[in-house]
């Protein structure tokens, strides 16, 4: 575990962006990652910038290599399953990938009922509703169950607002053919399903994800963006979830409930975003380190604290630039 006093040296050393005017002309920006459009390959990195409600709010030390390396750990522990787009991971905020022609469905998949936001599936479900994206519920259910089995939940990719899908909607819609279709399914249970094995070697559940898949150079199918992280999965801590399930009480999360609390201690709304104070800023950096060890089993330590992180991505990517 890295120190607090660490921590707090690192305040001043984040990443708000990885925008560098030199290569203004391949620059886009993400929701997390800034990125740099190269024949054939994307460079990702992935930034310390912490948002909630489209709002950016600042930057967590350590968040974007946290976030890198939990991903590079799971598309390497996932590598017999499907192929990624991982070429080369030149500094810990940075991932060189191949370019995909990315399928127009991020593919999440859910072994729990569970959620609170106004798409998630238990919201639905206590709605009344029992066709989740084509998935027929039983009644009776209560939050934070398990499926029998998981279940996939497909949503459009759009800019506004993602929208649920079926299966067969993806398929009426022209999205991705069947074949490929089928595959998809395959692969991503495949995943969730090693993703849950090794999570509980670990004394996590992984609740629910969100993958997003493409088709590299050699036609295959592989996976892109980011995988098993908690940007895009929740997880749970196994030891204590049955009791407290069995109590109605919510399971202890590993995700970002904390920082969520915070701000509405604060409370955030439209008109009112508060700044993240030093010591929140060291808290969720702490919650993600923590997260990062507990998934990976592997002791966290930042790399050259002392050099401007800024400098050190832009020297580790400069020969993307040289060689495009
Ligand atoms: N290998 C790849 N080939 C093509 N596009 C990719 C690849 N990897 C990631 N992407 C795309 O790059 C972008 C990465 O952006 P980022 O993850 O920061 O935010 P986002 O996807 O807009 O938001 P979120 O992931 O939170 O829904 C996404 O649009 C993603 O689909
Ligand atoms: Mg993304």
């Amino acid at each position: 575990m890295v120190s607090r006093e660490t921590l707090r040296s690192l305040l001043d050393n984040t990443l708000r962006d990885a925008r560098y005017p030199r290569w203004e002309d391949n620059y886009r920006q993400g929701k997390v990652r800034d990125m740099y459009l190269l024949p054939g390959r994307r460079v990702l990195v992935t930034c310390d910038r912490q948002s909630a409600f489209d709002h950016i709010l600042g930057t967590i030390p350590l968040k974007g290599q946290v976030l890198n390396r939990i991903a590079n750990h799971w598309f390497e522990k996932t590598a017999d399953i499907v192929a990624n787009h991982v070429i080369d991971v030149p500094h810990p905020n940075v991932t060189i990938a191949e370019e995909l022609d990315m399928f127009p469905v991020e593919i999440v998949v859910r072994g729990y009922l569970t959620g609170s936001s106004d798409t998630s599936a238990w919201t639905y479900y206590a709605r009344g509703e029992r066709d989740i994206c084509g998935n027929i519920l039983p009644d009776g259910m209560v939050k934070n169950q398990p499926f029998d089995t998981a279940i996939l939940t497909p949503t459009t990719k759009s800019e506004e607002h993602d929208e649920p899908i079926s299966a067969s909607q993806v398929l009426e819609r022209g999205l991705v053919d069947e074949a490929t279709w089928t595959q998809i399914e395959r692969i991503a249970f495949e995943l969730f399903a090693r993703g849950q094995q090794i999570a509980a070697q670990q004394g996590l559940i992984l609740v629910d994800t969100k993958y997003e898949m493409g088709r590299n150079a050699a036609g295959e199918i592989a996976v892109a963006d980011e995988i098993h992280t908690p940007d895009s999965s929740r997880y749970w801590i196994a030891e204590t979830y049955a009791d407290r399930h069995a109590r109605g009480e919510e399971p202890e999360s590993l995700d970002k409930e904390f920082l969520r609390l915070w701000l509405r201690e604060k409370g955030i709304s439209d008109t009112n975003i508060p700044d993240l104070d030093d010591e929140i800023r060291i808290d969720v950096a702490e919650r993600y380190i923590d997260l990062f060890e507990r998934v990976t089993g592997e002791s966290f330590s930042p790399s050259n604290p002392d050099e401007p992180l800024r400098d050190a991505i832009e020297r580790s990517i400069e020969p993307c630039f040289e060689s495009a």
